[in-house]
């Protein structure tokens, strides 16, 4: 094991040249999946999974056991001592401390794997954290594009469905923007990309977001408009300005999800939805833009592409999954220390990190620090921009606008858009949401 462990919590947690080399070596393993079966001998992986999965779990299971190690697996919160009350906190030390090597974690609150990582001594994979992200999927998904069209720059790819509850689609928008591939966003109706998903493309990767017209793409929706996330080329605004929206011609590939039903309030809320959802067929690709289109999915498929689909060589869904398995022998052999990528780490931006027991909390009532974590966990969140305050949960990617900036030891409150706000030196700042949650806390008159 490195002396310093690495987690893949976050799509984040792998640079661009990392997951290249990882491809490489999955490439290698997927020549002959039987022949690597003393790469990782003696090691243990843990699968904890608090939600249900087949592939996900099924295929990093085997992906241990192939490359020669064992898999201890705790598949239902009932079944485990989460039930009699247990913290993630205190599993994560058990169970990453004398008995795992690796733990593979898929938990419903969001930022739950993050919770994990910081108290396992062992390395931690989010199998998905409620609606957040998914990045071992992500994985699967570029895999494929890239053995499929041999790139990820410039690429089309169009997600459509439930983009506000699909945490695959999360991590691979965060991805394909970092690989400046375009994104074409089609959502059922009031299941748009959440807004700090799309702000975090612009700010982060500095993609610029702008409305596409798609025509008529029946079957998918009946909005000529969608939004479009381009890399940022600063030479083509100066040369152009664009009158009219960009017609988007061509579609390498379209990301169907399915209606993520229990991330809905209710079930009538979800059923609802579910009588129009989109379907997508042979029938909705006929004309040319969709000639060399691949259909992605991360399945399970419910009634959302049609069987009719299967046979048409576009289909790559149960590619995906079936590349699943390499991927993951090379992401388990990556992080437990045996093999060496050659690439470099992720560059970290540098932002400033705040953190405090007392006022500001993710407003994110799905946040793992307002759940389970709420007892034990300090907030912790990323501070994007100074005046007027923005900051980010590191658990969940939540962002938040606190009203209101306090200072330590004087206990004077300032407007969280006022610039002596931001004089105040970081590690003197208490954020808070508003005059009365400062108050509480004894700031102010
Ligand atoms: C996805 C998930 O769990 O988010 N499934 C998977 O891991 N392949 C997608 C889904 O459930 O819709």
């Amino acid at each position: 094991m490195p002396a310093l462990k690495r987690d893949y919590v976050s799509i984040d947690d792998l640079g661009n040249e990392e997951i290249l080399a990882l491809f490489k070596v999955a490439d290698r393993y997927n020549e002959d999946l039987k022949a690597w079966s003393s790469t990782c001998a003696g090691s243990i992986l843990a699968t904890l999974f608090f939600e249900p999965s087949t592939r996900t779990r099924l295929s990093f299971e085997s992906a241990m056991l192939r490359l020669g190690g064992g898999v201890i697996s705790a598949t239902e919160g009932n079944a485990t001592s989460a039930a009699k009350g247990e913290s993630l906190a205190d599993t994560a030390r058990v169970v990453g401390g004398r008995y795992a090597d690796i733990i593979v974690l898929r938990h419903s609150d969001e930022g739950a794997a993050r919770i994990v990582a910081n108290y396992a001594q062992v390395p931690v994979v989010n199998a998905g954290d409620g609606a957040h992200e998914h990045p071992t999927q992500t994985l699967c998904d570029l895999y494929t594009l890239y053995k499929e069209k041999g790139r990820l720059d410039g690429l089309e790819v169009l997600l459509a469905g439930d983009l506000k509850h699909s945490r695959t689609v999360h991590s691979l928008a965060w991805a394909l923007a970092r690989f400046e591939a375009s994104l074409v966003l089609v959502p059922f109706p009031g299941l748009e990309l959440p807004d700090n998903v799309l702000e975090r493309i612009r700010r982060d990767w500095g993609a610029d977001v702008t409305r596409a017209d798609v025509g008529a793409l029946s079957g998918l929706s009946q909005d000529k408009d969608a939004v479009y996330v381009t890399p940022h080329k600063p030479h083509q605004q100066s040369l152009f300005t664009a009158i009219t929206a960009p017609q988007v011609d061509h579609i390498d590939a379209i990301y169907m999800t399915r209606l993520q039903k229990e991330r809905f309030e209710s079930e009538a809320s979800a059923s609802e939805n579910a009588s129009s959802y989109p379907k997508l067929g042979p029938k909705q690709l006929k004309e040319a833009r969709f000639r060399e289109t691949r259909v992605m999915h991360p399945l399970p498929r419910v009634d959302e592409i049609s069987y009719d689909m299967d046979l048409d060589p576009r289909a790559i869904y149960f590619r995906q999954a079936e590349l699943g398995v390499p991927i993951r022998m090379a992401l388990l052999a990556f992080l437990l220390g045996v093999i060496d990528l050659g690439a470099p780490a992720p560059r970290r931006k540098n932002l400033p990190l705040y953190s405090s027991a007392v006022g500001l909390r993710c407003e994110n009532v799905r946040c793992v620090t307002n759940r389970e974590a709420r007892k034990y966990a300090v907030p912790e969140f990323h501070i994007l921009r100074d005046v007027p305050a923005l900051l980010r949960c590191v658990y969940c990617d939540g962002e938040v606008e606190p009203k209101v900036v306090g200072h330590a030891e004087s206990r004077r409150l300032h407007r969280g858009n006022a610039a002596e706000s931001s004089r105040i030196r970081p590690e003197r700042r208490v954020y808070f949401v508003d005059d009365a949650q400062a108050q509480a806390a004894g700031f102010g008159g």
